[in-house]
């Protein structure tokens, strides 16, 4: 017998579309009770007297004091979106490299190791190998990431977090996310997971283990493509309280000979993330930025439902096609992430995906050239459809034989499936492959008589986009 659905009015807590519009208002502050979230778009805020200006500053009184340590739109944004993942605080930043920046520099200092999945966006892995690199942290890179001993080999006595995205940039490749949190904990360190693809509409990764989550708010959560923003949400469930982090557990100077974990508990990565790091590095988002941000999270189920749906009937189309070798999205039953997909995100595999077009470069040249609904455009999660070529933007900055260890290939295409009609962007899709067809016929003649023939063709019979510089190509 099926359960009768539970009245909303009588829900313990109420359901994620509620509370993407809700969650975390408190009572008006500007004294004309706005319905929307005020922009305080200020550099600082007044102090009555002499004594609040001091309690402010050292802590014996709430408030704000200045922007770039906390402001009122800006909180109201961080405290919706902790609700949504289900975290206990959330801070946040002026885009998704400070998110990942911040959250690994609140928890590891120079001669610390960090152990990432080999699957992640191009900028974070610019980001672990050469800028954390110069100061002294370490990163390891695990390719099989759902293999526990590839993470334990990994781990070595310094190591203080591991790495992953819930739904990997831009092939899929899911992580189970239990496991490794799984592994992380047996070792006393947290679990960071970047969910920016997957949204906390589809997924929460605190729900499975992580302890950190990170976001860029750039993409889903704004949806408009208008602002940057990340975002870093902390649970409760992670014991900070241990000699590995001895910023968060020793005497903090600005806690006036007080520790984090003293004053904050379960609270002290959160606590240090905001006080220590991102006030001190400062980047800060405008509250303009936050106000937009907040907004387009107003919709997030509306969209991701929507954009999830059409891309998995792009995708499915897409596998049909005697053009495409190959379409790396979870959702559908060919994918070997499948079944973790079914166990991770029930509700949408969400809408950002890579297909292989036969015919390498050229293919993917002409194909990238053609369509005209989709933006070709290095951002992702943006109302719009979108289109880029990887080998040749997001990841040139990786060698060839990275590309091809990571199936990065030359005719690999990312999509980021936006909220057009789903027949319009089929048809868009339609065009690139005819135009496929015409750039490589003989090869494609050849696929449609011996559908697994090897097809080898000369990178030269189309002019190639020229390769971004390193330095610009970790962007989307
Ligand atoms: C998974 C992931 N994390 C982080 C980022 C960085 O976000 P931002 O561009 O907002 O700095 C991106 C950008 O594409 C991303 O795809």
């Amino acid at each position: 017998m099926t359960e009768p659905r539970t009245p909303d009015a009588r829900r313990s807590a109420p359901g994620f579309a509620t509370r993407q519009v809700h969650a975390g208002r408190t009572a008006a502050a500007d004294g004309v009770n706005a319905r929307a979230t005020p922009i305080h778009l200020t550099a600082g805020f007044v102090f009555e007297d002499f004594g609040q200006a001091r309690d402010r500053f050292q802590g014996a009184e709430d408030g704000f004091t200045y922007t770039r340590i906390g402001n009122p739109t800006n909180s109201a944004l961080e405290r919706r979106i902790a609700d949504l993942e289900g975290g206990t605080d959330a801070i946040l930043v002026g885009s998704g490299q400070a998110a990942v920046s911040v959250a690994v520099l609140a928890l590891l200092q120079a001669g610390d190791h960090l152990v990432s999945a080999e699957s992640i966006y191009e900028g974070s892995r610019g980001l672990f190998l050469e800028n954390f690199g110069r100061l002294g942290i370490e990163t390891s890179f695990v390719r099989e990431a759902n293999d526990p001993l590839a993470w334990e080999l990994a781990i070595r006595p310094e190591t203080r977090a591991l790495f992953v995205e819930s739904i990997p940039n831009p092939r899929n490749d899911l992580v189970d996310l239990a496991l490794v949190a799984g592994v992380a904990h047996r070792h006393g360190i947290p679990l960071i997971v970047d969910n920016t693809f997957a949204t906390p509409y589809l997924l929460r990764p605190l729900e499975h283990g992580a302890d950190v989550v990170v976001h860029s708010a750039s993409k889903f959560l704004a949806g408009h493509g208008a602002v940057l923003g990340g975002v870093i949400v902390s649970g409760d469930g992670f014991d900070w309280a241990t000699p590995a982090f001895p910023h968060l557990v020793e005497p903090a100077r600005s806690l006036g000979g007080a520790s984090f974990t003293e004053r904050f508990g379960g609270g002290a990565f959160a606590a240090y993330a905001r006080d220590v790091v991102a006030s001190r590095f400062g980047p800060t988002p405008s509250p303009l930025n936050a106000f937009l941000i907040q907004q387009g999270i107003e919709t997030l189920s509306l969209r991701v439902d929507r954009q999830s749906a059409t891309a998995a009937r792009l995708a499915g189309w897409l596998e049909q096609q005697p053009e495409v070798e190959g379409v790396d999205y979870s959702g559908l039953a060919s994918s070997p992430f499948h079944a973790l997909a079914e166990r991770y995100l029930p509700d949408g595999q969400g809408s950002v995906f890579s297909f292989t077009l036969r015919g390498g470069l050229p293919a993917a040249v002409a194909f990238f050239d053609a369509v005209e609904l989709f933006t070709r455009m290095t951002h992702l999660g943006d109302v719009r459809s979108l289109v880029i070529h990887p080998a040749s933007t997001t990841h040139a900055a990786r060698t060839q034989e990275q590309r091809d260890a990571a199936g990065i290939g030359p005719g690999l295409i990312r999509l980021s499936v936006g909220v057009e009609d789903p027949d319009d962007l089929i048809a868009d899709l339609e065009r690139g492959l005819a135009a496929v067809r015409r750039a490589v016929r003989p090869a494609a003649a050849a696929v449609a008589a011996e559908p697994t023939a090897p097809t080898v063709l000369s990178a030269s019979a189309v002019s190639a986009p020229a390769p971004s510089a390193p330095d610009l190509a970790e962007v989307g």
